[in-house]
């Protein structure tokens, strides 16, 4: 939620921060706003709307080797121009831009009003720079010491730059729960809410630990202290594993298709250095070096938000099935806050793309605080979960950028088999031979999936123009589908805006069938491992009551065709690696569903990828 850049240096700001915004618009897109100091005063631009709609107004902005800039995601007060980031101060002498939210915001301002303090905005963040120049006034400070004094007077989440009109030569940056990185090039510095803004210029970056702040000038490099008493910090650079071509759509009309297309990559590259087929092993140290951690385990409890939900929701199912260890699945927003029972012997795995989604992060403090082993499974290297968690597997998807989370759900679905797999062979409840067959049908998943993808682009396409128009979905699956009809439910809300509702096929008799008319596009996924007959008695049943059905079948597929009005095939597999296929078609439709519609499937609405705030 919201994006920040910026840098100082010998090169001109403004291209470097407004490209950086660009790459992190992912992250909000409600307005942008960019403040550049010439050595003489600031210059600010800013507007509701894009990166673009900013650029449209920077024609005129000064020559400047230091600024930094803003791409939002509104949380108080609208999107708008005035609510926009940068904020001045009253004095209009410092310049802050904010990720996060300050919960205290209102008390301080009532005692800032009080003092002759007014506001333009309706935001948290006026607040914050308000007080910082409330500090260096009254005590005469440095700016340094007087975002400490007001940063050590908020409650909330943060993670801010800051600076000073008089002061060209520096920005002082702080964090608390929202991310912030430092690269460091040669003589200059850059700032971002991630890698992606700087990574053409260095692969050397700090990442600011929760509670420190950095001022950072050209003079005195990056000076990192505790925001709390001051203690200085040493500086642990380290290098950056992300490169270009990742995070730039190579040809491809939108992230989120050239990220459909990546999956077969992206798969093959979880599966790297662990799966290792020919000599019957499958190597994780983060699971083999706490193995027994896993058997005596009283349960795993997987806390996780929207997509990675789903995947966790797989995930019970694998390691039950495989590894016989009780797992529980919890929205983290749920469990961070109904004060759950969790004790030594629970293992408590968070699974998250980003390793930024604060609710995730709360829900892991928690279980880490009531003394549980805690578990990541992430797939941005060095996120917060990240380095939260006592030991953890990155998904290795590479960068996701496009909102619908994609590849990076696939990524963990193969994680998660890995993980149970591996645990069912040590433990002793699959047999060798069981596991061998399992783990060379996972090495074919990734020639299968770009098969798949070849085979069905086409033919979604035509479902898509045939369903665009219409207001209402369906999707249904049970056991291992289910989740898969959760997901392809979600994939198609986010994106095109049309209401969709997931079902365990089974439930529908119990209500969902009452939407069930002529116009109700039903999506079954009916493949041949996955309950099949029963699955075939709940297409009757939709059938009989005219519901049009696009069905997701398995190759070779006779009976459920013949009742279908769309048939999609995937490749067949074993059960357990079914939902990593069977998502591959409903990620299209969403997709071609959405562009005929006309959305920005990137970018849309109200959504943001990284949900920093509660
Ligand atoms: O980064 P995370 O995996 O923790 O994010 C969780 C959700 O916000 C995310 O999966 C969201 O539901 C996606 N937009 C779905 O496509």
């Amino acid at each position: 939620m919201c994006g920040i850049a910026g840098y100082i240096g010998h090169r001109q700001a403004y291209p470097i921060i407004i490209n950086g915004l660009k790459r992190l618009e992912y992250r909000g897109y409600d307005s942008a706003g960019i403040v550049v100091n010439d050595g003489r005063q600031f210059g600010l631009k800013k507007t509701k709307g894009k990166v673009s709609d900013l650029e449209a107004k920077c024609k005129d902005l000064p020559s400047a080797h230091v600024g930094m800039g803003h791409t939002r995601w509104a949380t108080h007060g609208v999107p708008s121009d005035r609510n926009s980031h940068p904020h001045l101060s009253n004095n209009e002498k410092i310049a802050l831009i904010h990720n996060g939210i300050i919960e205290n915001y209102d008390s301080i301002k009532k005692v800032l009003i009080s003092k002759g303090f007014d506001f333009k905005s309706d935001t948290d963040t006026e607040v914050l720079v308000n007080l910082i120049q409330f500090f260096q006034d009254s005590e005469n400070l440095n700016l340094t010491d007087a975002v400490r004094y007001a940063l050590n007077e908020t409650i909330g989440a943060y993670a801010i730059a800051v600076m000073d009109a008089d002061d060209p030569q520096e920005i002082v940056v702080a964090r608390l729960s929202s991310p912030l990185a430092i690269g460091i090039g040669d003589n200059e510095y850059f700032i971002a809410s991630d890698a992606s803004p700087f990574v053409e210029f260095t692969k050397e970056a700090v990442y600011l630990e929760d509670g420190e702040m950095a001022t950072i000038s050209l003079h005195g490099g990056v000076d990192i202290h505790k925001i709390k008493d001051n203690a200085k910090v040493s500086l642990v650079i380290q290098e950056l594993k992300l490169n270009l071509e990742e995070i730039e759509k190579g040809g491809y009309d939108h992230f989120m298709l050239k990220e459909i297309h990546e999956q077969s990559q992206s798969i093959l590259n979880t599966m790297r250095g662990r799966l290792l087929v020919d000599e019957g092993i499958i190597q994780m140290a983060g699971i083999w070096d706490f193995q027994e951690k896993f058997f005596n385990a009283k349960r795993i409890i997987i806390v996780s938000c929207g997509t990675s939900w789903h995947a966790a929701l797989i995930g019970e199912y694998l390691i039950e099935d495989l590894a016989r260890i009780p797992v529980e699945v919890e929205y983290s927003s749920e469990f961070r806050y109904r004060n759950p029972i969790i004790g030594e012997k629970d293992i408590v795995i968070a699974i998250s793309q980003s390793g930024e989604t604060a609710d995730t992060l709360a829900a892991l403090r928690l279980a880490k605080e009531k003394g549980a082993f805690i578990y990541g499974i992430c797939n941005v290297v060095d996120s917060s979960i990240a380095r939260l968690t006592d030991a953890g597997s990155y998904t290795h998807a590479g960068p996701e950028i496009g909102v619908a989370s994609t590849k990076a759900f696939t990524a963990q679905l193969t994680i998660l088999t890995l993980i149970a797999l591996k645990l069912a062979k040590h433990k002793g409840t699959l047999s060798k031979e069981r596991f061998n067959t399992l783990i060379a049908e996972l090495e074919t998943i990734p020639s299968k999936v770009e098969a798949l993808i070849k085979n069905v682009e086409e033919p979604v396409k035509k479902i898509a123009e045939n369903y665009a128009g219409v207001n209402n979905f369906l999707y249904l699956g049970r056991g291992l589908n289910y989740p898969i009809a959760l997901e392809g439910a979600l994939k198609l809300k986010e994106i095109s805006y049309i209401h969709a509702e997931g079902y365990p096929a089974a439930e529908m008799k119990h209500g969902p069938i009452a939407l069930i008319d002529e116009n109700m596009p039903v999506v079954v996924i009916a493949t041949k491992k996955g309950h099949y007959d029963k699955i075939v008695s709940n297409i009757q049943e939709i059938k009989s009551r005219k519901g049009k059905i696009i069905a997701i079948v398995t190759e070779g597929d006779v009976q459920v065709k013949e009742m279908a009005d769309y048939v999609i095939e995937i490749p067949e597999t074993s059960s357990y690696l079914v939902p990593i296929l069977s998502v591959i078609p409903l990620q299209l439709l969403a997709y071609y569903i959405a562009i005929l519609r006309g959305s920005n499937v990137d970018q849309p609405r109200n959504l943001a990828k990284s949900v920093t705030v509660e």
